[in-house]
């Protein structure tokens, strides 16, 4: 992505009435909801703000959450704490407006996101994402995200090789 996206928190400047990323389940979740989830502290939500038109191009959401030890595949949960849960970071939503498609703007936002969790100053060992359908598992994938025990389209990645495999 170039200088031509800012990714910047959720503000009532963005208009969101006429975003569309092709899922109609994201993009009812971006135009009606966010703004409630945001107020209320259940997420928050950064934007892909294209500089010269100010339209918004993309949007990702972050939720504290947990994941049981015993849904982590044994290779990754090996060296870990024997706690019952390991501290994440969810992406409860992504989407890239459809006018913005493949520019790299997914992957912006997904690295923004490890960013985020990465130098935030509270406990997260792995970020994660409920994926919504194949494709967007395949996209998750695409970026070393493992699936868990016995939720394929659960989608998890420890956030110091996040680092590691999105570096810019
Ligand atoms: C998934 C989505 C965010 C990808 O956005 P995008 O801006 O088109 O993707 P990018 O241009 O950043 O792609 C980056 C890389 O990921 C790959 N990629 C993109 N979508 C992919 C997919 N569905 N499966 C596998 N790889 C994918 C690209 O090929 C590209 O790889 P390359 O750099 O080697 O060419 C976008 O298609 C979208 O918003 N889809 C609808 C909503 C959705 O599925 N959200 C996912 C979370 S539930």
């Amino acid at each position: 992505m170039s200088a031509r996206f800012v990714i910047e928190p959720l503000a009532k400047a963005h208009k969101r009435a006429d975003f569309t990323c092709g899922n109609e389940r994201i993009d009812r979740y971006f135009r009606e909801t966010v703004s409630h989830d945001v107020k209320r502290k259940y997420a928050t939500c950064f934007v892909a703000r294209e500089i010269a038109t100010d339209r918004v191009a993309g949007f990702d959401t972050l939720s504290s959450s947990n994941v049981p030890l015993t849904d982590v595949p044994e290779s990754l949960a090996k060296k870990l704490p024997r706690y019952p849960t390991v501290p994440t970071v969810r992406i409860g939503w992504l989407g890239r407006h459809s006018d913005y498609a493949e520019q790299g703007l997914g992957e912006a936002l997904l690295f923004d996101a490890v960013k985020t969790v990465a130098t935030a100053p509270i406990g997260a060992h792995a970020i994660f994402a409920d994926a919504i359908d194949d494709q967007a598992a395949a996209f998750y994938a695409a970026f070393g995200f493992t699936p868990l025990v016995r939720r394929p389209r659960t989608l998890y990645l420890p956030v110091a090789t996040a680092l590691r495999l999105l570096s810019p």
